[in-house]
């Protein structure tokens, strides 16, 4: 499915997609180009991957690098961004979408499972967001791009209000990120910056990829769903650029779920 946003509702912005060589990622990184920014395509491993979709971007007309970096360092997070600004000069949107989990019963999580996930899914939000908001500040508004001095949307979970046994480590990163999303929409809107979250349900890519393979999973799966169909990442993608785009100007320190209904409670549906 190709995404058929309206044309040129992000031209002139330059957007920054983490974790973009897969998934969710990839989806919101071509409809970003498709809408008319310039895309930066972060990959940390998936380099071929990273290279193709931003030879599919260009051949559709757009514009498109793919950066390498594992956004839970601090250099090299410092060293995309300064790859970007060689670039395209600057910053306007950023998908802190950097994701994994590392599942585990609690009693057995290590430390290192613990520690890798809050890295890469807070630690790595953290540091990017920071960097754009250091740009976003110093540039400020240029009233012909877009109405905010800049956007920033995490790709959160329903995870992030839905307790999620078995995966303690990763719920906790995006609770976490629940509320530095927050934090960071009052304290950035003075500077014209908007903050925001997607929340996605079940999409159908890798990190899920057992729940929803086989027909037994994905009916398991979908009486979590209420409306009855595992997402796909243009649904999210979708969202990513109106979210990023001035038709949501008046939008900041929200998450906006994408879960099929997935936050309703669906147990009792026949229960309670
Ligand atoms: C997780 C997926 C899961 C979905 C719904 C996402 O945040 O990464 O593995 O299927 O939440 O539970």
């Amino acid at each position: 499915m190709t995404i058929d946003y309206e044309k040129g509702i992000l031209k002139n912005q330059t957007a920054l997609v983490t974790g973009a060589s897969s998934g969710i990622g990839e989806g919101i990184a071509k409809a970003m180009a498709a809408a008319g920014a310039n895309v930066v395509v972060n990959y940390s491993s998936k380099e071929d991957a990273a290279n193709l979709i931003v030879q599919d971007i260009k051949k559709a007309g757009g514009s498109a690098i793919a950066v390498k970096a594992d956004v839970s360092s601090e250099d090299q997070a410092l060293a995309m961004f300064r790859t970007m600004f060689d670039t395209y000069g600057t910053v306007d949107i950023l998908i802190n979408n950097s994701g994994i989990q590392k599942d585990s019963p609690f009693k057995d999580m290590t430390l290192q499972q613990w520690q890798r996930v809050l890295d890469v899914n807070l630690t790595g939000a953290f540091l990017c967001a920071r960097e754009a908001a250091k740009e976003f500040i110093r540039r400020g508004i240029v009233p012909e791009h877009s109405r905010a001095a800049g956007k920033i949307i995490f790709i959160s979970s329903v995870h992030e209000v839905i307790p999620w046994s078995g995966h303690a480590n990763y719920a906790a990163s995006k609770g976490g990120i629940m509320l530095l999303m927050k934090s960071l929409a009052q304290e950035l809107g003075p500077h014209g910056i908007r903050v925001n979250s997607i929340g996605p349900g079940a999409i159908k890519t890798d990190i899920n990829r057992q729940a929803w393979e086989t027909p037994e999973a994905e009916a398991s799966l979908l009486k979590l769903i209420p409306y009855n169909r595992v997402g796909e990442t243009e649904d999210i993608a979708r969202v990513a650029v109106w979210l990023a785009s001035d038709e949501a100007d008046y939008i900041t320190g929200t998450t906006i779920y994408a879960d099929g209904g997935m936050l309703l409670y669906p147990g009792f549906a026949a229960g309670g």
